[in-house]
């Protein structure tokens, strides 16, 4: 009986098509990954001692507020579906409500990249 022999691969190629997924998986990939984990960077150093970590209203400064800061999965419609409302909002601050404003302190880029990952963290929404 002859003896099931497979065919060899080159070795060569073996490392020439795991170089090409990996050089295919850089160049689609992390923009996505990127981007989103620099919005939430900026989210983290701005916002999150008062709206937490996760955007649910847990910062510890928000221990101290009169208003507790915005649970990001109760943000009202309008807001949810308006990344330009969110941008005013944070650019205005919420004088009545303590929160501050940014427009000092970020400029309309960063504003706007906050303001979507804001909207990334409110697709949970509660009722
Ligand atoms: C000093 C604490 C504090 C910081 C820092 C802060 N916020 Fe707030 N935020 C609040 C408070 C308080 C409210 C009012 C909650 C309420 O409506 O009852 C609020 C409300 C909001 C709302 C909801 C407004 C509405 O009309 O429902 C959004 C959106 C928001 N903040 C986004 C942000 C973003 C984005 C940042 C970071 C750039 C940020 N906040 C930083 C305290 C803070």
């Amino acid at each position: 009986m002859q003896k099931y022999r497979p065919q060899k691969i080159p070795t060569v190629w073996y490392i020439f098509s795991v170089l090409v997924i990996f050089v295919l998986f850089l160049i689609f990939m992390p923009a996505n990954f990127r981007t989103r984990s620099e919005d939430r960077f900026l989210y983290l150093a701005h916002c999150s001692p008062c709206h937490g970590e996760n955007g649910q209203g847990e910062g510890r400064a928000s221990q101290t507020l009169y208003f507790q800061a915005k649970d990001f999965r109760t943000l009202p419609t309008e807001l949810f579906e308006n990344i330009e409302k969110i941008q005013m909002i944070i650019a205005a601050g919420i004088q009545e409500k303590a929160m501050p404003s940014f427009a000092n302190e970020l400029d309309a880029t960063e504003i706007k990249r906050i303001a979507s990952y804001v909207q990334v963290l409110s697709k949970e929404r509660l009722p």
